[in-house]
């Protein structure tokens, strides 16, 4: 059996402003071209659990394997100088674009970085995420929400990656655009074969998208499984309250839009 793109194995997160810990043994694993959805109210640990994956937030406890190879001590740095292909697009392209930079250099950034070649690499990538090729020379502040998020997936995808880490890439976005968007990440999943993290608050886009489910509650992952179980027959008893609220909440969303 080959290894998985990602394996998690009871990885905690501890903030030294916090007391208790904002991941807590969390173990979980993504093929290629398979989606984890996580799911969980606001504050649970989905954020820090992304950027643990990434990085970016101090793994207290646990190991990261990527491919099988331990990344668990590796910066992001030195990740990408390593090949390791694994990108995050965050909820607000508004704070994680620079808006002193061009589109041109936001999305061969991660090149440079690797030391890689980058040229003709911006019009290719920003005619695979449907953005017009005179937008490269431009700065995100010139762009719509959706169209800001198409930089951050086309900078994401600079790298080569494997697996994309997804934190609300959508939720920030008008419903329209997020159908958009989320048909955009199902294309470029089918075409590459991505794995996914992909998380959110709203069930009805995770029952779209995702394999699988994890879901989180105040930083352990308290049920996980395939999507239709997870969803539709969840045994938690947190996980039931979080599918109740979800279905007598707002009208599901996009998801009509979503081909
Ligand atoms: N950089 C940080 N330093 C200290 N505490 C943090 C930091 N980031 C997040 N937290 C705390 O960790 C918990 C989980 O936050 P987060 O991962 O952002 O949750 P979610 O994305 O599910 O809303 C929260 O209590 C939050 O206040
Ligand atoms: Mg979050």
């Amino acid at each position: 059996m080959t290894a998985p793109l990602l394996a998690l194995d009871q990885v905690s997160v501890r903030y030294a402003s916090r007391r208790s810990a904002a991941v807590e043994g969390v173990t979980l694993s993504i093929d290629a071209g398979r989606t984890l959805g996580i799911v969980g109210e606001s504050g649970c640990g989905k954020s820090t659990l992304a950027k643990a994956v990434m990085g970016l937030a101090p793994v207290s406890a646990g190991s990261l394997h990527y491919l099988g190879q331990d990344i668990t001590r590796m910066t992001p740095r030195r990740r990408l100088q390593a090949g390791i292909g694994m990108q995050i697009v965050f909820q607000d392209p508004q704070s994680s674009l620079d808006p002193r930079m061009r589109v041109r250099d936001l999305i061969t950034e991660p090149l440079l970085i690797a030391g890689r070649p980058s040229a003709g690499v911006a019009e290719t990538l920003a005619d695979q995420v449907g953005l017009p090729s005179d937008a490269l020379g431009s700065r995100p502040h010139e762009f719509s929400g959706g169209q800001r998020q198409r930089i951050a997936i086309a900078r994401a995808l600079a790298a080569s990656p494997q697996l994309l880490v997804l934190d609300e890439p959508t939720s920030a976005l008008d419903l329209s655009v997020q159908a958009q968007i989320l048909n955009l990440l199902l294309d470029l999943q089918r075409e590459h074969g991505f794995g996914y993290l992909f998380i959110s608050h709203d069930m009805a886009v995770v029952r779209h998208l995702a394999d699988d489910v994890a879901v989180m509650y105040r930083g352990q992952i308290v049920e996980q499984g395939a999507a239709s179980e997870v969803l539709d027959a969840p045994r938690h008893v947190y996980s039931q309250e979080l599918m109740r609220s979800a279905m007598s909440g707002q009208a599901a969303p996009a998801v009509e839009s979503l081909t």
